[in-house]
C-alpha cells in the first residue's frame, strides 16, 4: 500500500461580486437577515458564457502555476459538480481534460453534492494506495447561479460560484491519515435540484450538525486522536450557525473552525478546497498541523478527511 498525500492546490472564484444589498433590491430580504441567519455577506457569480469547466480550468491553472506538479504528470481526473457543462454527457472532466491539453488518461465526473470533494478524494486515495495511479487531479466546480431560482429568497441568497483543484499523489507530503464517507438516502428529498435548488433548510441544518459531529468523533476514535489534537477544522461553508453548532456539540473552541462563508456564500463541493487554499496561501497553518476537512449536503451525504500538513501546497 502506498502513502497518499496532497501535493498541490488551486482555486478560483469569478470576478462578478453580488452583495446582500444587491438582493435587497430584488427580493423581500435584508442584509441583516442574511448575515444573522447565515454569516454570508457576499458571493461571486460566473458570467453567462462561463461554464463549470471554465471555472475548473482557472482553478487548475492556479494550481499548476505553483510549479509543484507538472500537468504531464497527471494520470487521472475526477471531477465533482452539480452543474455539468452538459446535462447528460460528456462528463465535465473530459471537457476539462481537453481544455488543459492532456491526452490518454481516464477522466470522469462524480455526484455527491457538497460532499463531492471528499468523495472524489476518497476515490483518488484508493487508486493511488493500490498503486494503479500516481498523480490524480481532483476538481470541484460549481456554477450554482445556473440552478438558482432568483425569485426564491430561501435559496437565492445562500449560494455562490467557484472551483477548487487538488493533486493527490503517492508522496510523503501532507499525508492523508483517514477518510470516512457516508450517506443517508432516506432523506434524499430535503435538498434537490429540479430544475432549481429546493431545500428544507431546517432539516439539512439538523443533519449537518448531527452528522458532522458523529463523523468527526468516529474519525478521532479510529485514529486514536482526541478532538483537542486536531489543530484546525475546515468545514463545508454553508452557514456559520451550522459550523458553530458542530463546535458546540463537539465541545471544541469555535475559533478552531475556519470560515470564509461571508465572502463566497455556499459554493457546494468547491467550498472546502477554496477554504483550504486560502488557509494555505495566507499561512494560517503551522507545519505538522492536523487538519480535518468535513462536509455535508444533498443525498444526504457526508464526509471527513484527516491529514497532516507538513509542506505548503
Ligand atoms: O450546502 C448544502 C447544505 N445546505 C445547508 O447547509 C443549508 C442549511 N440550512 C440553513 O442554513 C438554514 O436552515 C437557512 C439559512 C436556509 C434558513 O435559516 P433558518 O433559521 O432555518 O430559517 P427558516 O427556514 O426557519 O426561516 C425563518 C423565516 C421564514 O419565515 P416564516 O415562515 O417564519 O414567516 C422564512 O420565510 O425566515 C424567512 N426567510 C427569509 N427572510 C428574509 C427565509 N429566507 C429569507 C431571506 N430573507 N433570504
Amino acid at each position: 500500500m502506498f502513502d497518499v498525500g496532497v501535493l498541490a492546490i488551486g482555486s478560483y472564484v469569478p470576478t462578478k461580486k453580488l452583495t446582500n444589498f444587491d438582493f435587497e433590491k430584488t427580493l423581500e430580504t435584508s442584509n441583516e437577515w442574511i448575515v444573522e441567519r447565515t454569516g454570508i455577506r457576499e458571493r461571486y457569480i460566473a458570467e453567462k458564457n462561463e461554464k463549470a469547466s471554465d471555472l475548473a480550468l482557472k482553478a487548475v491553472q492556479n494550481l499548476l502555476s505553483k510549479n509543484l506538479v507538472q500537468k504531464e504528470e497527471i494520470d487521472m481526473i475526477i471531477l465533482s459538480t452539480a452543474t455539468p457543462d452538459y446535462k447528460g454527457y460528456p462528463s465535465t472532466a473530459c471537457i476539462l481534460q481537453a481544455k488543459i491539453g492532456l491526452k490518454n488518461i481516464p477522466c470522469f465526473d462524480i455526484t455527491a453534492a457538497c460532499s463531492g470533494l471528499i468523495y472524489a478524494i476518497s476515490m483518488a486515495n484508493a487508486y493511488i494506495k493500490s498503486g494503479l495511479y500516481k498523480n490524480i487531479l481532483v476538481v470541484s466546480t460549481e456554477k450554482n447561479s445556473e440552478i438558482l431560482d432568483w425569485q426564491d429568497r430561501n435559496t437565492a441568497v445562500l449560494f455562490g460560484d467557484g472551483a477548487s483543484a487538488l493533486v493527490l499523489s503517492n508522496t510523503s507530503k501532507n499525508i492523508i491519515k483517514k477518510i470516512e464517507i457516508s450517506s443517508d438516502g432516506e432523506n434524499h428529498k430535503v435538498l434537490v435540484v429540479d430544475p432549481f435548488i429546493k431545500m428544507e433548510g431546517k432539516e439539512v441544518f439538523k443533519y449537518a450538525v448531527k452528522e458532522g459531529t458523529r463523523l468527526i468523533e468516529k474519525v478521532c476514535l479510529e485514529t486514536n486522536l482526541t478532538k483537542e489534537e486536531i489543530d484546525i477544522f475546515i468545514p463545508h461553508q454553508a452557514n456559520t450557525r451550522i459550523i458553530d453548532g458542530i463546535a458546540k456539540k463537539l465541545k471544541v473552541d469555535k475559533n478552531l473552525f475556519y470560515s470564509n462563508v461571508e465572502k463566497y456564500g455556499n459554493t457546494s463541493s468547491a467550498s472546502i478546497g477554496i477554504a483550504l487554499d486560502e488557509v494555505n496561501r495566507e499561512q494560517k497553518l503551522d507545519l505538522s498541523s492536523k487538519v480535518a476537512l468535513f462536509s455535508f449536503g444533498a443525498g444526504l451525504s457526508s464526509g471527513v478527511l484527516l491529514f497532516e500538513y507538513n509542506e505548503k501546497i
